[in-house]
């Protein structure tokens, strides 16, 4: 499908402080729609980013039928514009609108949008090491109906946001025992908005005891681990690597993927499996918990600085003691900037339309 071009008479660009980004509150010039209507994706098109009208009735505002991505083009250290990764995206959009009975959208015209419309504003993505242009594609119900059911019609876009280096501080967690974010056969596994939604009063209590962030556990016993925030959870463990199996209640991380296959390479003793809280205490109380960081494509890694369950504080190492998190985060970031051999071809150049 052709993309149609409508381009802004005068871009935004001027506005933007580079060294000085408000997260998420800036957007660039352009942003790209298509629609879906009797059965079809139609009139596929980059349009001047900017308001559009919606109709009260529209289902996605009644019946949580949205969907959407996260993720970033950034320059490679030759100023090459590049994304990490993006055909993966492709694949879990499509994953998650499955969950969410919505129709997939072709993954051919998701890449191509994303690269004609980041080489369009590739002026946005912020020359500052650690700076990227942020991507936001998602999808909504847009039929104008009353009722619960599947919504003919359905929304597609993408824009997208300079953001500034992020320095991610240490992150404390508590180990929820009331609340959960997912059980088996729900939509854990999708990037929906309900997820989210739900999420947020149990943080703000997690906050108002003084964490961060909460580590969700299972619905059923409270008893493994699943994941955190906007984060996959690793735990470095008498030597070995553990994460919790993708077990259709945690997202699969593009980040966590990455770091599996890293650390797979590099000859690290990897797990993937069920992770017990109780196994994480105790390897606590013998001294064999060397680290904990989560993963996502915000940060790459975020380092843990204490874990709380039940009645116990599990205080973790500095950031510049944790050897694994630090490999995998400069192989990350290595790679991302070409200072690090790309042996996976995880590295796509913008304008490389016809991009795996
Ligand atoms: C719930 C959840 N888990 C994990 C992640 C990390 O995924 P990724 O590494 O693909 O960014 C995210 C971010 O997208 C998330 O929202």
């Amino acid at each position: 499908m052709e993309i149609r071009v409508q381009k802004v008479a005068q871009s935004r660009i001027g506005e933007i402080d580079f060294d000085n980004i408000p997260f998420g509150r800036k957007f660039s010039d352009h942003m790209f729609v298509c629609d879906y209507e009797d059965g079809a994706w139609k009139d596929a098109r980059i349009v001047p980013f900017d308001y559009f009208p919606i109709h009260p009735a529209s289902m996605s505002l009644h019946y949580g039928q949205t969907i959407f991505e996260g993720m970033k083009a950034t320059k490679g250290k030759d100023g090459q514009p590049l994304f990490f990764r993006p055909e993966q995206h492709a694949i879990r959009i499509n994953a998650s609108a499955y969950r969410m009975c919505m129709p997939a959208f072709p993954e051919d015209l998701f890449l191509k949008a994303l690269h004609q419309l980041v080489d369009m504003d590739q002026a946005w993505i912020p020359p500052q090491e650690g700076s990227a242009l942020y991507l936001r594609p998602y999808m909504f119900a847009t039929d104008e109906f009353i009722g619960v059911k599947p919504s003919s019609k359905y929304r597609f876009i993408v824009f997208t946001c300079p953001v500034g280096p992020y320095y991610p501080k240490p992150i404390s967690l508590l180990a929820d025992t009331h609340y959960i974010r997912a059980a088996h056969g729900g939509t854990g596994e999708a990037k929906a908005g309900g997820n989210y939604g739900g999420s947020l009063l149990p943080a703000r209590l997690a906050n108002e005891q003084g964490y961060d962030q909460i580590m969700w556990l299972d619905a059923k016993e409270f008893k493994y681990v699943q994941e955190v925030g906007t984060m996959n959870i690793f735990f470095v463990m008498n030597g070995k690597v553990v994460t919790p199996s993708t077990d259709g209640t945690i997202l699969r991380g593009i980040t966590r993927d990455s770091i599996l296959t890293i650390l797979k390479d590099a000859g690290y003793e990897v797990e993937e499996r069920p992770v017990e809280i109780t196994e994480v205490v105790e390897a606590y109380q013998k001294g064999e918990l060397d680290e904990i960081f989560g993963s996502g494509t915000a940060a790459v890694v975020a380092y843990i600085s204490k874990l709380k369950y039940l009645d116990t504080v599990m205080e973790m190492p500095e950031p510049s003691a944790c050897k694994v998190a630090n490999f995998v985060k400069q192989t990350i970031n290595g790679i991302r900037s070409k200072t690090v051999e790309d042996k996976f071809n995880w590295i796509v150049p913008v304008g490389n339309a016809l991009a795996r």
